[in-house]
This record gives C-alpha cells, structure tokens and sequence, in this order.
C-alpha cells in the first residue's frame, strides 16, 4: 500500500485554511492509503513558544485532527517529537543541504523579512527538518496546501542527493499531493492573500458561530460592481472563493449572478456565507470539545501512533546508518 506522510505545527488553532488545505484530504486518503499524520512541534521551535503554549496546542490539534474525522484505527496519528529518529535523520541530510540553496526558499526569505531579530539556524533548516519527516517513512503522497511546495520540491532535491552522493536507488521523491484534484488556497477575509494563523485573518474550527458571523461581515468588500459581468477585485473573489468552498452550488451560483447582474448586496451575501461556515464547523466544534475533555484517550492515541511511527522510522534509520558507513 502507498505511503502518506503529513504534519502540521502546533501553533494555534485548526483553521477552515487548514482544513480545506490539508486535513480534509488527510480524512478521505485514511481510507485508501497508510498514512501517518503528525503534530509537528520541533517545527513550531522557531518561533520561540512558550512550553505551556506548547502543551496545550498539541493536545489541541491533536483533538481536532480527531474531531475532524482522522480515525486512529486507519492512521497513525503521533506527536513529530516522540519519534527521535527523525532528528538523526534530519543530521545527515543537513550535511547535504547548501547554505545557497536554504537561503533561497522563499518561506525563509520571508521570515528574514519579516522577523529580521530571530533568523535562527532552526529557520534556516526548516526544509531539511521537513525532508526527514517525509523520507523517515518513504512517504510516497504528501498532502499539503499550495504554500508548501517549495518545501516539497526541497525534499525530492534532497531524496535525489542522497541517492546521487551514495549510489543507491534508496529514497523515493515525495508527491505532492491533494485529494481532490488541485491544492486549494483558502483566502483571507482581510482582501488579499492566504488564511493563516500569522496573517491574524482566520476563521478557526472551533470559534462559535457568532464569532464566525462578526469575522464574516467585517471582511473588506467594496462600493459594488460598476459593469455587468465585470472581473471581481481581489477582496471579492476572495469571498466568492470561500462561498465556493464551503456553500452549496447553488448559493455560489445565486450570488454570482447577483454579481455579473450588478444587483448583489454584500451584507446578504456575507450573512449566508456566515450561515453557511457555521453550519459546516458546528458539528466539528461540539467534537472538538467532547475529545479536548478526556485526555486519557488522547495520551493513548498519540502513544499508539508513535508506537507505529518508530517502528518505520527505526527501519530507515538503520538502513541508513549502513547506506553512510556507520555500524
Ligand atoms: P498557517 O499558515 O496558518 O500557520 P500552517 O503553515 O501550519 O498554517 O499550515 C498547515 C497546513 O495547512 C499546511 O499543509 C498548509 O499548506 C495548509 N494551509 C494553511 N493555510 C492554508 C490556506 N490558506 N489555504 C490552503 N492550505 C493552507
Ligand atoms: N511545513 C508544514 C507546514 O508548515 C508542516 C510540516 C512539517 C509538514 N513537516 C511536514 C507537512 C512533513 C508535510 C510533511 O504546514
């Protein structure tokens, strides 16, 4: 059976980018491949969080990939640091990594850009770390949103080197990939880029609904559309982009005739939008509550899966110990 490997950072809450960017395709691939899904809290390092900020969101997200339909009876579902066989992994294709190459992805730019005060060497190697992740399990499919490629090009780069400096056929390149078709990016409701927990513009799984319906209609839109048929600005095909994903064909196609007849009225729209996040959360949020109580069984389930986690890792590592010349 093919491999599926992908984690996400503690950092906070799920939110609907996550979801539809990531986690909806890790539910439907659970069923057809085995997969391994973890919390990636050596990543979330970077950034400096506090040990109890650490604590509490990797039992979050740990109870919201459940809540949202991981099941651990299909796939493993483990913390990235109970598994300690990644970190000597992570070393060696370290040694393969050019310091050009690392300060050229993007993602990293833009932290020197953004964060010019903590350029750390944990930044710097974020692909690397990334790589040993996917290549610890042989990871055939790796789901992830847009936002991620460069990352995942940096791991095939990284798979074929080791394979080029030791003149083996040993790790295979990752795909990229999305269930359903092509990655999605799920906009923000500021008017222009992604939904993310740093852009400070999400909408996250567990807000109540009307915390959705005061993000919803604060959202930027314009004065209207000045011509039939006209393109729409960035702010409102952003909100179009997220009725799309989230309300039913028909809601999307009453609203976007609305658009093109220059009848919209965006505080109609957004309602709906609004009613229509909320219906999709609501039964995600009341399990999210139910699992983030009972902390027994979410110890049990990250033990299980680190338990299936090492035990491949272990493999690889010892293949790759011999592949190197190590004992
Ligand atoms: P954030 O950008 O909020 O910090 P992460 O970087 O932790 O989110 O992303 C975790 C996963 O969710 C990744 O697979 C990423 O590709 C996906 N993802 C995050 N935001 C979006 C988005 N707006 N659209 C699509 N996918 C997203
Ligand atoms: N870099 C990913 C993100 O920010 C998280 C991540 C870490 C990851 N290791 C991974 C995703 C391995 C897929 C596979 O979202």
């Amino acid at each position: 059976m093919q491999k599926v490997v992908s984690g996400i950072r503690p950092t906070g809450n799920l939110h609907l980018g996550n979801y539809f960017g990531a986690v909806k395709s890790f539910v439907q691939m659970q069923n057809e491949y085995d997969c391994l899904f973890f919390i990636a809290d050596w990543h979330s390092l970077t950034t400096h969080p506090k040990p109890e900020n650490i604590r509490r969101s990797t039992r979050t997200i740990l109870a919201e990939y459940l809540a949202c339909g991981i099941d651990p009876d299909k796939a493993a579902i483990y913390v990235q640091s109970d598994v300690k066989q990644v970190l000597e992994l992570y070393l060696y294709l370290n040694m393969n990594a050019y310091l050009g190459e690392l300060e050229r992805v993007t993602s990293f730019k833009e932290k020197v850009r953004k964060q010019p005060d903590n350029v750390n060497a944990g930044l710097l190697t974020y692909p690397s770390l990334m790589a040993a992740d996917i290549l610890m399990h042989k990871a055939d499919k790796v789901p992830v949103g847009k936002d991620q490629e460069q990352n995942m090009e940096m791991a095939r780069l990284f798979a074929r080197r080791f394979n080029r400096i030791y003149e083996v056929e040993y790790f295979k390149e990752p795909e990229s990939f999305h269930f359903n078709q092509k990655a999605v990016k799920v906009p923000g409701l500021d008017g222009s880029g992604k939904m993310g927990k740093s852009e400070g513009n999400a909408i996250y799984l567990c807000d109540d609904e009307a915390t959705i319906r005061k993000k919803v209609m604060r959202a930027v839109t314009d004065s209207g559309p000045t011509e039939p048929n006209q393109q729409k600005p960035e702010p409102i095909q952003n909100l179009f982009t997220l009725m799309e994903i989230v309300s039913a064909p028909d809601t999307y196609n009453f609203f976007n005739d609305q658009y093109n007849n220059m009848a919209i009225r965006y505080g109609d729209m957004k309602k709906q939008l609004a009613a229509d996040i909320n219906d999709f959360c609501a039964p995600i949020r009341e399990r999210i509550l139910a699992y983030s109580a009972d902390e027994e069984y979410l110890a049990k389930v990250a033990r299980l899966g680190a338990e299936k986690a090492a035990e491949s890792a272990q493999k690889t590592i010892e293949e790759v110990r011999h592949i190197i010349g190590f004992r």
